[in-house]
């Protein structure tokens, strides 16, 4: 398998990122195709091409567009949104932020095709707060689309009219589940919503609005360019297209990958120049700290949804971060859990109360104070909240600590007999002196 760069193509092209760069490159004729034909006829086109959300959960792009109520009564009668999310805040997960940076008119293309589908003509960047670089390329590159006529009234002579606005957030990891998205946007504290009603009828201002990620609506001008049957000769069965992989850790050349949904990690090590010297691979995520982990042996496993759920995990956001044995797993799952801890919303019990008290028990068992029965409630915690809590960033936090201990019990255990990490050169010094029964 080869590394298929599209979205990536021009990223190192000294002006990939200004509007004349992108144009003297075929910027916008997609745009102008796109106008020509008919809003329905592009829906059709992407639900063909088999593309599927680039966010992490991999829900069909086209049928999401699908689900927007067009008519004049009741919803559909309302105005209908376009929200790109661009919060990207997952451990691990760094592909929307570079793409922004290096194309960002790439991103406003697809942007204002996708509006032209769904026949919605105000759009939405939702980018997370602190990438102020970020924020200022996408600024100047809507300002730039508008003054050359990409957006605004009456684009390109077609009748179709296009408002695209920039808005930061303030940096909180939930404000990318989109229903607190939507809430942030409304000037709302950013919380998840109940659902039904999902966001397709009743989403921003309770009118129809599609929620998609960077990648995903990135993604929409090739297709229309290319057409839905090219996109969907790459990847695989179910899972169509290129993609980006983060290659991150203890690896080589960590960057961006592009690729065939499908590839192995093997094969994208072999790409990118394997692991570090005297490195090897001891545990890695396949979509961000979110997904549970997978270890050496899973080396082969195809990176599409199909293929990552078949070995208990999620493709999620194609964050691969290789870790090599010198990794304490308990030390890394500790990490991540403080992580969820602090991002928690607060608005359920099992994720606000369960994180805290996890990265307690966790904390203990990484000093070496923990015991069995230590690691026996973390894993009883992680099977009351998997599953019944409110939105799936609980489902997340569980998923590191629940495939940690299976793969890693041992290391945890050795944490319990040391009464410190062995990964710690002054703990195991410790554990060197006192081996053989507990202090
Ligand atoms: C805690 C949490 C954080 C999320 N963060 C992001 C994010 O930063 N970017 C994103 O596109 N999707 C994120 N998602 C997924 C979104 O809720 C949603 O599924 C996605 O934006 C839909 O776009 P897609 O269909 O194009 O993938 C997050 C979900 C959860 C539960
Ligand atoms: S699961 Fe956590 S982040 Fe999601 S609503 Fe509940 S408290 Fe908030």
């Amino acid at each position: 398998m080869v590394l298929t760069p599209v979205l990536s193509r021009h990223w190192d092209d000294a002006d990939s990122f200004t509007l004349e760069g992108y144009t003297r490159r075929g910027g916008y004729t997609a745009l102008q195709r796109a106008l020509t034909m008919e809003p329905d006829a592009i829906i059709a086109a992407v639900k063909d091409a088999g593309l599927r959300g680039r966010g992490g959960a991999g829900f069909p792009t086209g049928m999401k567009w699908g689900f927007i109520p067009q008519g004049t009564e009741g919803q559909a009668a309302k105005p209908h949104y376009l929200v790109v999310n661009a919060d990207e805040s997952e451990p691990g997960t760094c592909k929307d932020v570079p793409m922004m940076m290096a194309t960002p008119h790439l991103l406003v293309e697809g942007v204002a095709i996708a509006a032209y589908a769904i026949r919605s003509s105000f759009a939405v960047i939702y980018v997370r707060g602190e990438v102020l670089h970020v924020i200022r390329r996408l600024q100047q590159a809507v300002a730039d689309a508008y003054a050359a006529g990409h957006l605004g009234q009456d684009i390109g002579g077609s009748g179709f009219s296009l408002d695209v606005v920039v808005h930061a957030g303030s940096g909180a990891y939930i404000c990318g589940e989109e229903t607190a998205l939507l809430d942030s946007l409304e000037g709302y504290r950013g919380q998840p919503r109940l659902r039904p009603p999902f966001p397709a009828t009743h989403g921003l201002y309770a009118s129809p609005t599609v929620v998609n990620n960077v990648e995903s609506i990135a993604s929409v001008p090739a297709i229309v360019l290319g057409g839905a049957e090219w996109f969907a000769s790459m990847g695989t069965e179910k899972s169509k297209g290129f993609t980006l992989y983060s290659l991150s850790g203890h690896v080589k050349n960590p960057g961006q990958y592009e690729a065939p949904l499908g590839i192995t990690l093997r094969q994208l090590l072999e790409l990118s120049g394997g692991m570090r010297e005297g490195s090897s691979l001891k545990f890695w995520t396949p979509g961000g700290s979110s997904t549970p982990l997978l270890t050496s042996e899973h080396l082969d496993v195809p990176l599409d949804y199909e293929g990552v759920a078949a070995a208990g995990s999620m493709l999620g956001t194609k964050a691969l971060q290789c870790f090599d044995q010198t990794t304490c797993a308990v030390r890394a799952i500790l990490r991540w859990t403080e992580f969820y801890a602090h991002e928690s919303c607060g608005k359920c019990t099992p994720c606000r109360e369960g994180t805290f008290w996890m990265v307690q028990v966790l904390q203990r068992l990484e000093t070496g104070t923990g015991t069995e029965e230590d690691l026996a409630t973390l894993l009883d915690t992680c099977d009351n909240i998997f599953g019944r809590a409110f939105c799936a960033l609980a489902d997340g936090a569980v998923s590191p600590i629940v495939s940690g201990v299976q793969y890693f019990r041992e290391e945890f255990v050795a944490h319990m007999q040391g009464r410190g990490c062995p990964f710690d050169p002054v703990a195991s010094t410790v554990f060197a002196a006192t081996a053989g029964g507990p202090a």
